[in-house]
């Protein structure tokens, strides 16, 4: 039970947080992006691959917004330390559980930054003989781009600041926000 005149502290209003895309924009914009899909890929029962954990969110609702037989895995990367990370060396923490052989998938992200991650992660999959590898984003930060990555789907181009909310994090905070917004001071 609450005590009255206690207020609950609240995440989602956190003075540290300015609202950059809302929760309407944000599931307006997947609608199109899933009827987009679903449109290209009618009949072709594609693999939809998560990079956890930041797609999370992004994939749970892009798919619901995808009314076709697909298939859905999801997989974890990390980069090494800032030397190799210039290299775009990246780590699988965890790998698919399918063969992609012959597969049409779909790499659902959060955001491409420097491109480092998902120039590794689109050639790995490639390497591995899937049928084609393309990429749907939620965010675009193309102002801090190292790698070229062609985004197939994008949701929002947005500018160069720190952002998070929905499945974005720092620190592994504000995931839950269902909202994405600037962080104003990294604290
Ligand atoms: P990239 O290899 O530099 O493109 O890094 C992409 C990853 O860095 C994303 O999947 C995010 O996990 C993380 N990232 C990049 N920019 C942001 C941001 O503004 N907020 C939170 N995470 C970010
Ligand atoms: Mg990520």
């Amino acid at each position: 039970m609450a005590t009255p005149g206690l207020q609950m502290p609240s995440e989602f209003s956190n003075s540290n947080l300015e609202l950059l895309i809302s929760e309407e924009q944000i599931q307006s914009r997947i609608k199109e992006l899933g009827a987009q899909i679903a449109r290209d890929y009618a009949s072709r029962n594609p693999l939809l691959i998560g990079v956890l954990k930041g797609a999370c969110l992004f994939m749970s609702d892009l798919m619901r917004a995808i009314d076709i037989h697909l298939g859905i895995e999801f997989m974890a990367i990390s980069s090494y330390g800032m030397s190799t990370r210039t290299s775009g060396e990246v780590r699988i923490l965890k790998d698919l559980g399918v063969p992609v052989e012959g597969r049409d998938i779909l790499v659902v992200e959060d955001i491409v930054d420097t491109g480092l991650t998902l120039s590794y992660l689109l050639a790995n999959l490639k390497s591995r003989g899937a049928a084609s590898v393309k990429l749907v984003a939620l965010l675009d930060k193309a102002e801090r781009r190292e790698r070229e990555v062609p985004i197939d789907y994008l949701g929002f181009q947005i500018p160069d600041n720190f952002v998070v909310g929905y499945g974005l994090d720092f620190a592994e905070r504000y995931r839950n926000l269902p909202f994405i917004a600037v962080l104003k001071n990294p604290e």
